[in-house]
């Protein structure tokens, strides 16, 4: 069976990373001195004892609180930059990254900050044989007029951004009530993609909203796809990627999805594997390839699949992807 070595030797498209989720304790208490920022943590050790949850909810709740440490460009700058590194050891040529820029400027962060470092990062991965790039996501627990205004302050910087995602708290916040903004979003010449997360209640709804109502160019984990046998031929015929995030899915339920991620992916599915936030579940995507080969014993041929589905699902052309293969 194909081995972590075998794993990380393809080259591999990295497609549902939240930057934010990236952030490890040790830059965490590095970034909180730099800004004289008081953490309940001083070790390492203590920070990782802190990311403790069971399911989204209490995942957010740890999630966003950490963010507090991210004041200035130079702290997005280094965040990414760190992240971009540790991808290009795993293999990762080509990445699609997320940010929530309304976890930011709700504190008071200007918006051109986050983009900025964030983007001064991505330009910088070149030199470390990674291709790139941004996808901004909304809170889907905040309002769509938040939403909007947020995607309003993106047009000056629409050369930096790929796409738009939607992401945290699913419950109640369905992809209809964001209908108007990814229209307007798409009109920006922006790509779309949304989170449809597994274990949420009455997400097969919302996998159909994205489908027929929205017009999303990938859809984010969307793994329970497999409820409705009508749904999955729609992703399969439309080719659309899922990115499925098998490390992630463990913490947030207690189950992989690994049956469900290999039944799709052997029914022709563009199933993609993704870390998600690595900092906080403990594996990134190499580690997330091997969890998944040996859970749903997939063969060398089904991971060399999953690799080139990654680039065919992702947002950047032939021509500029040929630069990193
Ligand atoms: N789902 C929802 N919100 C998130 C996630 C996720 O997987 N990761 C970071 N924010
Ligand atoms: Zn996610």
């Amino acid at each position: 069976s194909p081995t972590r070595e075998f794993v990380t030797g393809l080259p591999k498209a990295e497609l549902h990373l939240h930057l934010e989720g990236t952030l490890e304790p040790d830059l965490k208490l590095e970034l909180a001195r730099r800004n004289g920022i008081e953490l309940a943590q001083s070790t390492v050790e203590e920070v990782q004892a802190s990311y403790v949850f069971d399911s989204l909810a209490s995942f957010l709740a740890v999630y966003y609180p950490a963010m507090d440490v991210l004041v200035t460009e130079q702290d997005f700058y280094d965040l990414a930059t760190a992240y971009v590194r540790r991808a290009a050891a795993d293999g990762v040529t080509h990445v699609e990254m997320f940010f929530d820029p309304q976890a930011h400027t709700s504190r008071g962060v200007p918006f051109a900050d986050v983009v900025n470092g964030y983007h001064r990062a991505a330009v910088d991965g070149a030199a470390l044989g990674v291709d790139a790039h941004l996808i901004l996501c909304f809170l889907r627990d905040f309002s769509a007029e938040s939403a909007a205004e947020t995607l309003e302050a993106s047009v000056p910087f629409a050369d930096k951004i790929l796409g738009v995602g939607l992401d945290s708290d699913e419950r109640e916040n369905p992809p209809s009530k964001f209908g108007a903004v990814f229209a307007r979003a798409r009109e920006l010449g922006y790509r779309l993609t949304m989170h449809c997360d597994i274990d949420q209640v009455g997400s097969i709804e919302n996998i159909r909203q994205v489908l027929e109502d929205i017009g999303v160019d990938r859809i984010d984990h969307g793994t329970n796809v497999v409820e409705d046998p009508a749904l999955v031929e729609v992703v399969r015929e439309r080719g659309l990627g899922l990115t499925c995030c098998p490390v992630s899915n463990s913490f947030v339920t207690d189950d992989m999805k690994a049956t469900e991620i290999a039944q799709l992916l052997r029914a022709g599915v563009k199933v993609t594997v993704n870390s998600d936030d690595p900092a906080y579940f403990g594996g990134y995507v190499a580690e997330n390839y091997v969890a998944l080969v040996e859970k749903a014993g997939l063969t060398s041929e089904e991971v060399v699949t999953l690799a080139k589905n990654s680039f065919e699902a992702s947002w950047v052309s032939d021509a500029d992807r040929a630069r990193f293969l």
